[in-house]
């Protein structure tokens, strides 16, 4: 569909609409009654999230580069359905392929209370070809309301179970990532991916000095990103999401990036939520799985 046509059909006066966005890929721009978001259909990707009188929640990189092939750097990008490079192949993508496929929106609503809510959908027939060979569809609910619920579910369309990953890849703006803690991890176990995978115990809150890539797993449903500089906690609610991944490339692995701004990690954090790694499921054929995020601030 075009953006006319998107717009005949799902646009809600005065609360949602789409526009062309970067690169010209087509973003739907929602005003709801306590906030506002941007979501594209490229990738199903929340790239902003905005309390009404606050500051973003989201982080959404300057640099992001706006080309099918490539993520875009920020925001919420879904990983579906393995983590990290390919288990198998080399040459594939990095954390999989439906962060740079696009989505077809179902559905748009408004609640009583003035949220919006809008479902996009994405499917595959899978294929000895395809980069995943089993087929699926997911279902991307995003409300818009005081705070964000992102809501993703998995079915498995074809003959044959299969084991997947899924989680949201969230950037979280913050005002200064040395003067955040974030709490929801304290005793628990980590893969530490810039230490050779060692397993370590948190011990306390997460604190960030230095590049951080930690897998957590067996997590607490309820993870808080003190923001010291910024005088805000952000809270994270999940459902279904025993694993998750604290992120921030630091000086050097910043550097690196071409849709990374050298001095970007100061004031970002992903925290990721949802089933990777240890924490992948198994998904019957028929069956379908659903994770969930609900974002917002204390
Ligand atoms: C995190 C990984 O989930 O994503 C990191 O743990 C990785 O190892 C980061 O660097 C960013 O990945 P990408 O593919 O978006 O550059």
């Amino acid at each position: 569909m075009n953006l006319d046509e998107l717009n005949a059909n799902f646009a809600l006066p005065e609360r949602l609409h789409f526009v062309a966005g970067g690169g010209g890929l087509p973003k739907c721009v929602i005003d709801a009654e306590e906030a506002s978001a941007e979501l594209y259909l490229y990738g199903g990707q929340v790239t902003h999230f905005q309390p009404h009188g606050e500051k973003p929640i989201l982080w959404l990189s300057p640099d992001a580069i706006y080309k099918h092939g490539t993520p875009i750097r920020g925001g919420i990008p879904i990983i579906w359905p393995w983590f990290g490079k390919h288990p198998k192949f080399t040459g594939l993508p990095n954390h999989g392929e439906a962060r740079i496929q696009h989505w077809e929106v179902i559905r748009t609503g408004l609640g009583e209370e003035g949220e919006v809510t809008i479902a996009l959908r994405l499917e595959s027939r899978g294929g000895e070809n395809a980069c995943w060979p089993y087929p699926y569809e997911l279902v991307h609910e995003v409300t818009v309301g005081r705070t964000l619920t992102v809501r993703l579910t998995a079915h498995n369309r074809g003959l044959r179970p299969c084991l997947i990953n899924i989680a949201f890849h969230t950037y979280f703006r913050v005002g200064d990532v040395s003067r955040v803690a974030i709490d929801g991890f304290d005793g628990r176990f980590y893969e530490d991916q810039v230490d050779e995978m060692k397993s370590k115990k948190q011990v306390g809150p997460v604190r960030i000095g230095f590049e951080i890539d930690r897998v957590y797993i067996d997590g607490d449903s309820e993870i808080f990103i003190n923001d010291s500089a910024w005088e805000r906690r952000i809270r994270i609610d999940t459902y279904d999401s025993d694993a998750a991944v604290v992120w921030n490339p630091w000086i050097e692995k910043a550097g690196a990036m071409i849709d990374f701004p050298d001095e970007g990690f100061r004031d970002m954090v992903c925290v990721e939520t949802g089933n990777l790694a240890l924490d992948a499921r198994g998904l019957l054929p028929g069956t379908a799985h659903v994770i969930q995020a609900i974002i917002g601030l204390e």
